[in-house]
């Protein structure tokens, strides 16, 4: 064997597939973190990450909550967005061929009020070459209708996704799950059931902080979402117990999210059972960190001799008392 032999046995395989769509490597952003592709460029490269989520969209524009959106926690920040965006029209038209010019698979998040509106947005970015899947958002904690009041009701969420599925004939189907469930594996064998290709979890968990002084929620709406490094042992469990009851079983890959910080944080969702994993929240901290992760992962593979990324999802070892 001759020397170029043996640096080229040294080089990972760092790519991955979900349903068919493959990614250069497990990294992609978490929707809603990098807007619609372009405004976070002169942080870091999206080009070089896996794949990219857009903020969600829905049929008509909205300008979202009150201020203040963001309020920060010991270990997370809590955001009560409320799904601001341009609205699926001026998406199509002035967004999506930005953030076409990335070159990666292009994920956009699809929110709505109803099943109607959920279908309609659906069905008008079907139509859109650039995009490589729909992620329909049943989990954000953040609006009076819509979107969590589907995603904690199987039945709910089994009948919005297969309504979905139907007018989403070209783009693979990928849902959101929330962790604000009792039993989040019932939640994703009905949407799997309905016709889901691919499961992201987890959106934000519940929460709240109060101005002790004026005696206020912080946030205007009370409630807010959490994100950040406090929730990813939800994570862990939630992406855990669903590819073992569930995805793993059925061949249905996960998008794994949820206070993902480092490459370390990353591995552990893919031995959890995640094909890719989506970063968020730190990212308003190192906007380098998806990159810094994609060099530590690397290393990992190196020193655990794995050839490929991809041999490691899933193949956490059991519980020792089970
Ligand atoms: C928001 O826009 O309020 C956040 C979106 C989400 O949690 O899904």
């Amino acid at each position: 064997m001759n020397i170029d032999q043996i640096e080229h046995k040294t080089e990972i395989d760092m790519s991955v597939e979900l349903a068919g769509i493959r990614m250069k490597n497990p990294i992609l952003t978490a929707s809603g973190i990098c807007g619609y592709g372009l405004e976070y460029l002169p942080y870091l490269d999206l080009g070089k990450m896996g794949a990219f989520t857009t903020k969600s969209i829905t049929l008509e524009p909205r300008d979202g909550n009150p201020a203040p959106r963001m309020a920060e926690t010991r270990a997370g920040l809590l955001n009560s967005i409320g799904l601001a965006n341009v609205g699926v029209d001026k998406f199509i038209v002035e967004k999506l061929p930005q953030a076409r010019r990335l070159d990666i698979p292009i994920f956009v998040n699809v929110a709505g009020r109803t099943v109607e509106e959920y279908c309609e947005v659906a069905s008008r970015l079907d139509e859109q070459d650039a995009i490589a899947g729909l992620e329909l958002n049943i989990s954000c904690p953040n609006v009076a209708c819509g979107a969590l009041e589907f995603g904690v009701d199987a039945d709910q969420a089994g009948m919005l996704v297969s309504a979905v599925r139907k007018v989403v004939k070209k783009r693979k189907l990928i849902v959101k799950l929330t962790p604000n469930v009792t039993d989040i594996s019932d939640l994703a064998r009905a949407v799997v059931d309905a016709g889901a290709d691919i499961l992201s979890l987890i959106n934000t968990l519940r929460g709240m902080t109060i101005n002790i002084e004026n005696r206020h929620p912080i946030l205007p709406r009370g409630v807010g979402g959490l994100s950040g490094p406090a929730v990813k042992p939800v994570a862990v469990y939630c992406i855990w117990k669903v590819y073992n009851e569930v995805a793993g079983k059925q061949n249905i890959p996960i998008i794994g999210i949820g206070g993902v910080q480092y490459w370390s944080d990353a591995i552990e969702l893919m031995l959890a059972g995640a094909t890719a994993v989506a970063m968020g929240t730190v990212m308003y901290v190192n906007p380098q960190a998806p990159l810094e992760a994609l060099v530590g992962m690397e290393d990992y593979c190196r020193r655990h001799k794995v050839d490929r990324i991809a041999d490691i999802i899933g193949t956490a070892e059991p519980p020792r008392a089970i």
